[in-house]
């Protein structure tokens, strides 16, 4: 039998290029091996976009379309929606009692995005609903649903995989073994910078280059690039170790990130150049995703056939695992088996 992937991506936005070197090519990579199940988590989106419905309900086809378009293929993988799955809500709840608030408010990931959200939106805008800081515990129930046994994700998420692994043995210890841990695997570039200088590109951080940008677009936010300071004119030699232009060439232009180092330490490479290389690089890597979405974009029946095709299969496995739960915590009454 093949092992199980499970992942997911909230619709609050299209995916970017941080999705794709973190954990989209990955996803593309392992489903012939894998037995994979995509989320598009609706229902953890709406645990901070509750107030805007809307935008969560227009970004799942969005999501969906970044997926088919990077190369998920519907034939092999399954594409679901998560509000469409009772039984990880119904998880969520049985796993609330094994996690204390603290260890909530402890998770690095939360307490980032609270940090965050203050910083937008004042002391305010920081406040935390109940629902938000226990998204993890949904997080968990999404993936042990599925007795998944690998996450492919971004760094920013191997809090929440711990977090689902702490879960999981506690469960197993008072319940009898039932779940299984998962295993979280990252890309090869585990978290993309920003071409601004960010630790992270992000939607909610405005420095993100869209999987459906346009060659015009993706050009014009890499020529905004942070660069060396210290480089002036076209010929001055400049350090490609603090520009985010020589960082990006690092992931995105490898045949000549070498030759393109030597290049800017002696002086011989313009930034206007070097830029245009970068875009054209970034763009040729983009072309073939483009015309995917552009397909589906014009298709819109048939991804949410495949959404719903995929909603169907999944919940073939979740209520599986429901049984085995139910009656682990003895409340699997009246089964007259
Ligand atoms: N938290 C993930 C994100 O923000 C989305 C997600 C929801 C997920 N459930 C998941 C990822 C389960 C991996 C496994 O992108």
């Amino acid at each position: 039998m093949k092992k199980r992937i499970l992942t997911g991506d909230r619709p609050t936005g299209k995916l970017h290029l941080g999705h794709y070197v973190g954990s989209l090519k990955n996803r593309v990579k392992l489903q012939d091996e894998y037995e994979e199940y995509i989320l598009i988590a609706d229902v953890q989106a709406l645990t901070d976009n509750f107030n805007t419905p809307e935008k969560v309900r227009e970004n799942v086809l969005e999501v969906a379309m970044d997926s088919l378009a990077v190369g998920i293929d519907p034939k092999k993988s399954n594409i679901f929606v998560q509000s469409l799955i009772p039984e990880v809500a119904e998880l969520t709840v049985y796993y609330s009692n094994l996690v204390t608030v603290s260890r909530l408010q402890r998770n690095p990931t939360v307490k980032t995005e609270i940090a965050q959200k203050k910083a937008l939106f004042g002391q305010d805008g920081g406040s935390v609903t109940y629902g938000f800081l226990g998204y993890p515990v949904s997080q968990a129930a999404d993936i042990t649903a599925f007795d998944a046994d690998l996450v492919p994700v971004g760094e920013d998420q191997l809090p929440l995989i711990e977090q689902c692994k702490e879960i999981v043995r506690k469960f197993n210890s008072l319940y009898g073994e039932t779940l299984k841990e998962p295993e979280a695997l990252l890309g090869d570039i585990a978290r993309l910078k920003g071409l601004d200088g960010n630790t992270k590109m992000g939607k909610s951080l405005g420095n993100a280059i869209y999987l459906g940008d346009s060659e015009e677009e993706t050009f014009n936010k890499i020529r905004n690039a942070v660069t060396d300071p210290n480089k002036i004119r076209k010929d001055d030699p400049a350090n490609p170790h603090v520009c985010m232009v020589g960082y990006y060439h690092s992931v995105f232009s490898k045949a000549d990130y070498e030759c393109i180092c030597e290049e800017c330490k002696a002086g011989k490479r313009g930034c206007v150049d070097c830029k245009k290389q970068l875009a054209q690089n970034i763009n040729n890597e983009l072309a073939p995703i483009r015309e995917k979405r552009a397909y589906y974009e014009n298709h819109k029946d048939e991804v949410k056939q495949i959404l719903i095709e995929g909603t169907k299969n999944a919940r073939e496995i979740t209520k599986q695992t429901m049984e085995k739960v139910r009656k682990a915590m003895q409340i699997d009454y009246f089964n007259n088996k």
